[in-house]
């Protein structure tokens, strides 16, 4: 059989030389570029008696300067000592091992060591040698490291952004306060209105910040959606309104989430004023995405007023659809309510 008798020319040729020089698996091991060494337990403290070349290229030490010694002069103040006693107790207990240790060379730089290393018995069970394989894996940990490096940096950012967000949040209540007392304190209605209007654009904004930030520095406009209208509702002071939100998710790129917070407050807000006074409002704000784009649709019921075309805030939405390369349409539904409709590209508010 041709394994046998490749064993036979092993054995032929180790015979021969009695060095085992000839023998083409020791010569194998000592020409293969995988950093490999040899122990031999039987002597005091488990001493290197062969390296190969790739061994020494790898540690920076020569041949003389490692046989003879105990492989854990490769290990420094930084090797980790549970995975140092991890080996030991293996070797201990003449069992395979597979372990990890930071080790370094003579020049005191260090390396990621994937150390295996396994016993070698006779036909008896006698231990005779202990054979190991060192891979330098630091690559991988470099990798590891930067990943962690990344993942640290994006932590920070993230607290400041949040840190950011809470004092934005918080500049805007207060600009929201001071406003609703000037409007207080004023006795002309068209005053109040505008200070009305301009409380809910705050609002609005003040809304985002209210929203925890979506994966990604992303938003959800569905969750944005439902706090404006929400808050606008609340801020009007009627306990008439029935808001009925028909909302999908969809992310959306965090700077495109201020001018949609504003462009809902508009709508939502306009619906509100025009709504008929006195009599029970209902309002629909639906939002459905795919992968072109976002409709977003604000719908009251019997809506007394068509907008004027520059008044009402509607200069303003235009501006911001514009801004986010977005449409708005209005139109009638058949019970006569009126009916907002905006569509924004994917590629512009995507996240
Ligand atoms: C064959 C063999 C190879 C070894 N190679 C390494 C090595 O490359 N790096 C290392 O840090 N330890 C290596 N060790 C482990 C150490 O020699 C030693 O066993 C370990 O430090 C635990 O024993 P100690 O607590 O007495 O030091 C090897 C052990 C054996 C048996």
């Amino acid at each position: 059989m041709e394994s046998e008798d490749g064993w036979q020319l092993t054995e032929r040729v180790r015979a021969s030389t009695q060095s085992g020089r000839g023998d083409p698996f020791a010569a194998a091991v000592r020409a293969t570029r995988m950093p490999m060494i040899i122990t031999d337990p039987r002597r005091l403290d488990n001493p290197i008696v062969f390296a190969n070349d790739a061994f020494l290229a790898l540690t920076g030490y020569t041949r003389l300067e490692v046989t003879g010694r105990n492989c854990r002069f490769l290990q420094g103040p930084d090797t980790d000592l549970t995975e140092v006693a991890r080996v030991r107790d293996a070797i201990a207990a003449e069992r395979d091992i597979h372990a990890e240790l930071l080790n370094y060379r003579k020049d005191g730089s260090t390396f990621h060591n994937a150390l295996y290393v396994s016993p070698v018995h006779d036909e008896d069970g006698t231990l005779l040698f202990f054979f190991a394989s060192q891979l330098d894996v630091s690559d991988r940990y470099a990798l590891r490291d930067e990943r962690d490096r990344v993942q640290a940096a994006s932590d920070a950012n993230a607290l400041l952004l949040r840190e950011v967000g809470h004092r934005a949040r918080n500049d805007l209540q207060m600009i929201s306060a001071m406003l609703v007392l000037q409007s207080g304190d004023s006795a002309d209605p068209a005053v109040r209105d505008a200070l009305a209007v301009a409380i809910g654009r705050i609002d609005a904004l003040a809304a985002l910040y209210r929203m925890p930030p979506g994966g990604d520095g992303g938003h959800d406009l569905a969750e944005l959606a439902r706090e404006v209208a929400e808050t606008l509702v609340d801020a009007s002071g009627r306990d008439d309104v029935t808001l009925d939100l028909d909302l999908a998710p969809v992310t959306i790129r965090a700077d495109a989430a201020g001018p949609l917070a504003l462009v809902l407050s508009e709508a939502v807000s306009h619906a509100l004023r025009r709504a008929v006074p006195h009599r029970p409002v209902r309002l629909a704000v639906r939002l459905a995405g795919s992968d072109s784009g976002v409709v977003l649709r604000v719908e009251d019921e019997r809506s007394s007023a068509w907008p004027e075309a520059n008044g009402d805030g509607m200069a303003l939405l235009d501006m911001l659809v514009r801004q986010l390369d977005g449409q708005r349409d209005l139109d009638r539904d058949p019970s006569g309510g009126l009916r907002m409709t905006f569509h924004f590209p994917a590629k512009r508010i995507g996240a």
